[in-house]
């Protein structure tokens, strides 16, 4: 609430003595209508008590010590803190306030609301929402931070690092968390939307958790719902977004799925186109051409005669992948979860029951020896690659901020090596 409400507040509350020009109807207030009249007049320390208590069940930021900047979002930036009272590591995620009017982002609520609604052992644990005070009297909002338990690692990081080594045994109990976190979020009918590297959390102990939700969406069962399709990422954005599909499911996600499997032996993107035709033409080339002999609703799509496709293209996902990958099962499932008709793509369940995770070696319960190797924090943002250096075209976001422009490439000094499969 700020002064000018609560003075009209204080005004609406306190009781008006009768109009002095109805004349002989006028009497002067008793004692006890002075008192309230007093008790009510917005005082100046009426208006502090109102303005502190304005969140009275946030804690203040400042019950945090900010340690580092680990990441630079659409939204803001994230810090790793640690509680000043219990000393337990955090990541402070805050919330741009610039251009809203109306308090609290509808963007972060929404974020909160799907955060509060997934509790789950693969996704990220939302702890609670700071506020920080307003320095200047004259500044009216405060600043607020989403405060998330602390994990070690982003998956973009961890793999832009040439010393961390990932085993067979490794990649299995890291997709199979991905997709238990994935099963779970779409089992509670949401859709991610930005399933990227940067995305995917490791904690100290190896347990992998999905991040992000500041896109997530119910799905909407109601067969006319139209959702915007400028989400995902670029070099993760599945080929029905990309040819302006307004209606889609959790098989966006998939594909994104699909991205980062093959990313675990890549070791970096393996589509990473700077435009929207680029990134078609990339998906062409090692998906086969977009048919309607392989996806019969292709041809609704609203941009389907819009953009150009790529004719007499053969799928060579196999041969591509084989070899990096080296085991069959593995190039089946990224090959299963990059089929281009989305209806075919299977789920996050399919997923999990693919022969891949029954095959030895076996996927353990994390990956903590793998961990246990690694001494420093491997983040994309600390080690200065990936999409918030202007690459991969940031999702549109309803933010008050344009996302970030696709770059023309120039990973040579980034650690992302240019793959283009
Ligand atoms: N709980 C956490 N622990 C450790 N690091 C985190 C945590 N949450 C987020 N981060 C780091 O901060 C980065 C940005 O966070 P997040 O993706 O939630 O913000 P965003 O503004 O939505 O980002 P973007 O727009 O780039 O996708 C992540 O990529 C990750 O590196
Ligand atoms: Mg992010």
């Amino acid at each position: 609430m700020n002064s000018s409400q609560s003075m009209e507040n204080g005004a609406r509350n306190a009781p008006r003595p009768q109009s002095q020009s109805s004349g002989s109807q006028y009497r002067a207030p008793t004692e006890e209508e002075v008192a309230l009249m007093e008790r009510t007049k917005v005082t100046a320390s009426l208006l502090d008590y109102i303005d502190r208590f304005k969140q009275p069940y946030m804690n203040d930021v400042s019950c945090y010590e900010k340690l580092l900047k680990i990441g630079q979002g659409t939204f803001g930036e994230v810090f790793k803190a640690r509680c000043k009272k219990t000393g337990r590591m955090v990541a402070l995620k805050k919330i741009l306030m610039e251009n809203e009017k109306e308090g609290f982002p509808i963007t972060a609520l929404r974020e909160v609301k799907m955060l509060q609604q997934l509790k789950h052992q693969h996704i990220t644990e939302l702890i609670e929402i700071c506020s920080s005070k307003s320095g200047s009297p004259h500044k009216e909002r405060a600043t607020f931070y989403l405060v998330f338990t602390f994990c070690e690692h982003d998956l973009a990081g961890l793999l832009s690092n040439k010393r961390v080594h990932l085993t067979m045994t490794h990649c299995k109990t890291l997709m199979k968390h991905l997709l238990s976190g994935l099963h779970q979020i779409h089992h509670a009918s949401i859709l991610h939307r930005d399933m990227k590297a940067a995305n995917i959390l490791i904690t100290r102990d190896g347990v992998l958790k999905l991040a992000d939700f500041g896109l997530a969406r119910p799905v909407f069962k109601r067969s006319n719902h139209m959702y915007t399709n400028r989400v995902v990422t670029l070099w993760y954005r599945p080929p029905e977004l990309l040819l302006g599909a307004r209606e889609y499911g959790a098989s966006i996600d998939i594909w994104g799925a699909g991205c980062i499997m093959a990313e675990l032996w890549t070791r970096a993107p393996i589509l990473q186109g700077d435009t929207e035709q680029k990134q078609l033409q990339l998906i062409s080339q090692l998906c086969g051409s977009i048919v309607p002999e392989v996806w019969p609703e292709v041809e609704k799509l609203p941009l389907f005669r819009q953009m150009e496709l790529p004719q007499r293209l053969h799928r060579i996902v196999t041969n591509r992948l084989g070899p990096i990958i080296k085991d069959k099962n593995a190039i089946n499932l990224i090959d299963k979860m990059l089929t281009l008709n989305p209806s075919k793509r299977g789920s996050a369940e399919e997923a999990l029951d693919h022969t891949f995770f029954f095959t030895s070696p076996e996927p353990k319960e994390d990956v903590r020896d793998l961990m246990a190797g690694i001494h420093q924090s491997l983040f994309e943002y600390t080690q200065g690659r990936g999409a918030h250096a202007g690459q991969g075209a940031q999702p549109h976001r309803e933010s008050s901020r344009a996302p970030n422009p696709p770059r023309q490439s120039n990973l040579a000094n980034t650690g992302y090596h240019d793959i283009v499969f």
